[in-house]
């Protein structure tokens, strides 16, 4: 067996210092994940991390161990779908010298590097089943052997793993065995998306310039409130972390002090339109309604037959509507 380039593992490294006070927190619904994760810090349990990506996963992992009791000991982390299937194992229980034709020396892998403190399992819906099931023993017994080794070690580590995957499609598709899952699951802490705790976007925004002015030597005060409301309103699929990298970019390319709306370059999104009822506009049933049958109508070039097909409802109710709306066929 040979092993392409293996990823160099380190030397275990203390987690750097994130706490739960270092997080920014605004909203009743983070913090109460927030508090969750504070209460189940202090209690050994394993935890699993659920939520989209950029929610604050790795963050809140940190934020964990260094509130835990073996905050003195490493914080290792592996992310799973980064490392080929190949090598994940290696990378997890280590390899003995000589276990690949390019294994040199031997290494030591996360478990053993973090005994006594956590490792953090991320991406762990993205682990094939085989590598699964070596984990479940790692974490069950305490058990594992270095690849390619004979010896039987033992790591004492507290398990944190996340997935941005939903978790019925974890399950669902059987890509989770589910011992593992139940092993996993002794503490379940779901993070919210950023669209879900709106609160947070403000204080975010200063706390990202603050960090763009000491890394650039920018000067950035503020945005202005057009820039406020639209940021407020998107969608943020790639949620806090998408929010930072668009108020760097925004930092780094003002003119002025001030960031403007047009500085945050940010397209609207179809689910921004889908979610999001513009301002002053009536979002009213009737009203969402009317605009709905004029879109198709346009769209159909004013062709009847052909919309009231598209919307599912008889000739006569779409001439009924028509004019119940007063829509007209743009000249
Ligand atoms: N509550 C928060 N306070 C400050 N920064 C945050 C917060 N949540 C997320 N971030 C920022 O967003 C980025 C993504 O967070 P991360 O923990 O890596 O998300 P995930 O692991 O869920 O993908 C981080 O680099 C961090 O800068
Ligand atoms: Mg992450």
């Amino acid at each position: 067996m040979s092993a392409p380039e293996q990823p160099t593992i380190t030397s275990a490294y203390r987690s750097v210092g994130v706490t739960f006070q270092s997080l920014v927190c605004n909203s009743d619904v983070f913090r109460k994940t927030l508090s969750l994760a504070a209460s189940a810090a202090t209690k050994d349990v394993a935890i699993l991390l659920l939520g989209e990506t950029g929610t604050g996963k790795n963050l809140i992992a940190q934020a964990i161990h260094n509130a835990s009791r073996r905050r003195e000991k490493p914080f290792v982390s592996v992310n799973c779908s980064a490392i080929p299937d190949t090598l994940l194992e290696a990378e997890l229980f280590g390899s003995e010298k000589g276990a690949y034709t390019s294994a040199d020396k031997l290494r030591k892998g996360k478990f053993e590097l973090a005994h006594g403190g956590t490792l953090f399992l991320d991406e762990i819906g993205d682990m094939s089943p085989v590598a699964q099931a070596k984990v479940l023993r790692a974490f069950e017994y305490k058990q594992f052997e270095r690849v390619g080794g004979e010896e039987t070690l033992h790591a004492d580590v507290r398990i944190i793993a996340a997935t941005n995957r939903p978790l019925e499609q974890l399950l669902g598709g059987g890509r989770f065995r589910e011992d593992l899952f139940y092993r996993m699951n002794e503490f379940t802490i779901e993070v919210p998306p950023l669209r879900a705790r709106r609160e947070e976007i403000e204080p975010l925004v200063q706390a990202f310039i603050r960090e763009c002015n000491e890394r650039f030597g920018t000067r950035i005060r503020g945005v202005d409130a057009p820039a406020l409301i639209r940021l407020k309103a998107h969608p943020w699929p790639g949620n806090v972390r998408e929010l930072r990298a668009v108020i760097k970019r925004a930092c780094v390319s003002a003119g002025g002090e001030t960031i403007r709306a047009e500085d945050l370059r940010l397209s609207p999104t179809p689910t921004s339109s889908d979610e999001i009822v513009p301002v002053g506009s009536d979002a009213t049933l009737a009203g969402v309604e009317a605009r709905h049958i004029e879109k198709v109508l346009n769209q159909t070039g004013w062709n009847k037959k052909e919309t009231s097909n598209l919307l599912g409802i008889s000739r006569p109710t779409l001439d009924r509507k028509i004019s119940e709306y007063n829509l007209r066929k743009p000249s």
